[in-house]
């Protein structure tokens, strides 16, 4: 269990460049200009992990921010914040933590930290939602089910409160001729629609669900796609992560001996490619900054 969780963070490090380089710049625009003129900002993060949000965001959004973060694994949360403190302090940032609260501070620059071990699901429980300003998820929203989602944008949209969701999944490619590729892809895409006590998650359908849901309760969205580029060479530990994390998921939806073999195959075809720096993975997701009118 503790393996599993700790390569999940090296997972989701590993992640972080590709992720800074995908985020949409007309999505985040949109976000800064809605904000613009702000001193202070309260955040909700919702499926938090590592702290990869706040660590983008921390040198970019107003001089006060409160940050909330909801994330199941408590684990992960301690981690988020010792990654945050490392960051910050490399930055001149003098880092103080105490327990699930951290504080970052730089002549006028006060920025607080604090996370809640439990599932967004329970948001309107958990954290004053007069008190926020902006509500922020990332890679989260297609675990969830459209029922699950519906419940909590039409909290978001009854609040009046902004959403910045980003990585929302939508499809990938491995920019190669293998008939087998499509065949592969969809057994990992069905593992996040596999049927579960809550039903079944959104997965790749997440990003059009979205924004159909908002633009029909005449919110402003504004949406536009990020792609993870793992190319070659520089991308092969990333490859090999994500190829990993297909393997785990796909190998639960195999129906027979065949199927097998042709994962088999299929895989160690591309980490073959991985390993000799000529595998090319796109992974297609969508970034929306969601307000109110
Ligand atoms: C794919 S990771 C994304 C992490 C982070 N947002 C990022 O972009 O690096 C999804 C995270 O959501 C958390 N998570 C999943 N369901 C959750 C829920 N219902 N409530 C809170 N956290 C949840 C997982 O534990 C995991 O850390």
């Amino acid at each position: 269990m503790e393996t599993a969780t700790l390569a999940n963070i090296h997972w989701y490090d590993e992640r972080f460049e590709y992720d800074c380089q995908a985020r949409n710049p007309q999505v985040e625009q949109a976000c800064f200009h809605h904000f613009f003129g702000r001193k202070s900002m309260t955040i909700v993060d919702l499926g938090s992990g590592t702290g990869s949000n706040c660590l983008y965001f921390f040198e970019k959004f107003p001089e006060q921010q409160k940050w909330i973060f909801i994330e199941t694994q408590e684990n992960v949360s301690q981690y988020a914040l010792k990654r945050l403190s490392k960051s910050a302090t490399e930055k001149g940032y003098k880092a103080v933590q105490k327990e699930n609260k951290l504080t970052l501070t730089k002549e006028e620059r006060n920025i607080s930290i604090e996370y809640i071990t439990a599932s967004f699901l329970d948001l309107v429980d958990l954290v004053n939602l007069d008190e926020v300003d902006l509500v922020m998820a990332s890679a989260a929203f297609d675990l969830i089910s459209f029922p699950q989602f519906i419940q909590f944008g039409s909290v978001l949209l009854e609040k009046k409160l902004p959403l910045l969701t980003t990585l929302n999944y939508a499809e990938m490619n491995f920019d190669s001729e293998e008939p087998t590729d499509v065949f592969c892809i969809e057994k990992y895409e069905s593992f996040m629609n596999r049927p579960q006590e809550f039903g079944k998650a959104m997965g790749k359908k997440c990003p059009r669900i979205l924004v159909d849901f908002f633009q029909k309760q005449e919110a402003e969205v504004v949406v536009g796609s990020s792609t993870w580029r793992l190319e070659g060479e520089p991308a092969k530990a990333m490859n090999f992560h994500l190829l990993n994390f297909m393997e785990a998921a796909a190998i639960q939806m195999i129906e027979d001996e065949d199927e097998q073999v042709l994962f088999e195959k299929w895989i160690n075809g591309k980490r073959k490619l991985t390993n000799e720096g000529k595998l090319n993975t796109y992974v297609q997701y969508y970034d929306l900054f969601v307000s109110n009118r």
